[in-house]
């Protein structure tokens, strides 16, 4: 099996990237990733040499990938490549177009193309929009994307589904809920409470801080989609999620009380415009046809996922650097100089 995985030195795909390698032996990958501040390498570093793995620096969005591809002749393409972050997208949502739809736009043609036995593109619980009680968003519920983030995502959706119906591309999309654990970037919830908490440094939380996330490990997102490919069915949608929904403010008090830090760093900042008030997704389809279900325990995780951080400061101080503070500075305003969003 030769795949090609977009977005591989990121967050959750290198976590797939070290999944396929672990587990499925024989199988090659090469990763394509146009190392965006998201993916700056290093994340794989440790790969190289690796004897199933190769690198090649392109934008998914790019005239680069149809040669690529042609060249490369891949069985699979996995598509993780994205602008990820819905708060950049709320300061510029041209990015997330370009990659997130146009690219995937741009896979999708290219793939076919060189006659790619299957597509699976990786999406969010996010296009669901935000689930009003208790219901939980079954894979044909509405699409009702808040950011541009999660509209670009959907567009994405809606274009793998138009490849399925037009070309009978065979497609596979997977919507997973908020994902943590080792190596994501520390503008994101749960590691820029960590790394702050880490540093003595305030943790802005958002409005009341009670959104409610089902927050899944990165591993156990990463198998969902590795079943999706070897087992899901052409033209369909899987949701993958924990079954957990705790309040932003409880994780945050939980990776508190882990570091052994103070209740006092948590300062609440104006909340997110747009911000979705809940996620929660049934993954009943994937359960019952692909056989997936997660297996780390939200607790275990994060205790996990706080000690990897812990011990490893110089991989996140070399991101939190000047332009992650620029972001970072016109995000949460002037909570920093102590004006507060409530
Ligand atoms: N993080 C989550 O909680 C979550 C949940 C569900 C789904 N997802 C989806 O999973 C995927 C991966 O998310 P993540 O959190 O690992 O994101 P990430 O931001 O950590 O990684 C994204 C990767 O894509 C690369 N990339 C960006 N633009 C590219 C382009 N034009 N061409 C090639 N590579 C490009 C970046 O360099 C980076 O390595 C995304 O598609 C995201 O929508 C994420």
């Amino acid at each position: 099996m030769k795949l090609v995985v977009t977005g591989g030195s990121g967050f959750i795909g290198s976590h797939f990237v070290r999944e396929i390698l672990a587990t499925r032996k024989g199988w090659r990958v090469l990763n394509v990733d146009l190392l965006t501040y998201a993916g700056r390498g290093r994340n794989l570093a440790d790969l190289a040499r690796h004897p199933r793995y190769r690198f090649a620096r392109a934008d998914i969005a790019s005239a680069a990938i149809a040669p690529l591809l042609a060249r490369e002749r891949p069985d699979a393409v996995v598509n993780f490549a994205a602008e990820s972050h819905v708060d950049r997208s709320i300061h510029g949502a041209a990015p997330f177009l370009r990659t997130n739809a146009l690219g995937a736009q741009n896979l999708l043609d290219a793939a076919r193309a060189a006659r790619v036995a299957r597509f699976v593109q990786v999406s969010t619980d996010e296009v669901y929009g935000s689930i009003p009680g208790r219901a939980r968003a079954r894979e044909d519920a509405p699409l009702q994307p808040s950011s541009a983030y999660s509209a670009s995502k959907a567009a994405a959706d809606l274009l793998a589904l138009a490849a399925r119906r037009t070309h009978g591309q065979d497609v596979v999309i997977t919507r997973c809920t908020n994902n943590y654990g080792p190596w994501q970037f520390p503008e994101k919830l749960i590691p820029l409470m960590i790394t702050n908490a880490l540093a003595n440094q305030p943790l802005p939380v958002y409005g009341d801080g009670l959104q409610r996330r089902d927050w899944i490990h990165a591993r156990d997102h990463c198998r969902g989609v590795l079943a999706a490919l070897e087992r899901g069915r052409a033209g369909e949608i899987y949701n993958f999620g924990a079954g957990t929904e705790p309040p932003n403010l409880r994780i945050i008090q939980e990776i508190l009380r882990i570091l052994g830090k103070s209740a006092a760093l948590i300062r609440y900042v104006a909340d997110r415009p747009g911000h979705d008030r809940r996620y929660a997704v049934d993954a009943a389809k994937a359960r019952r046809e692909l056989g997936w279900r997660p297996a780390i325990a939200l607790d275990d995780g994060l205790e996990e996922t706080v000690r990897w951080y812990r011990e490893h400061p110089a991989w996140w101080l070399r991101l939190k650097d000047a332009a992650f503070r620029a972001f970072y500075r016109k995000n949460y305003g002037n909570w920093a100089t102590g004006k507060t969003g409530r």
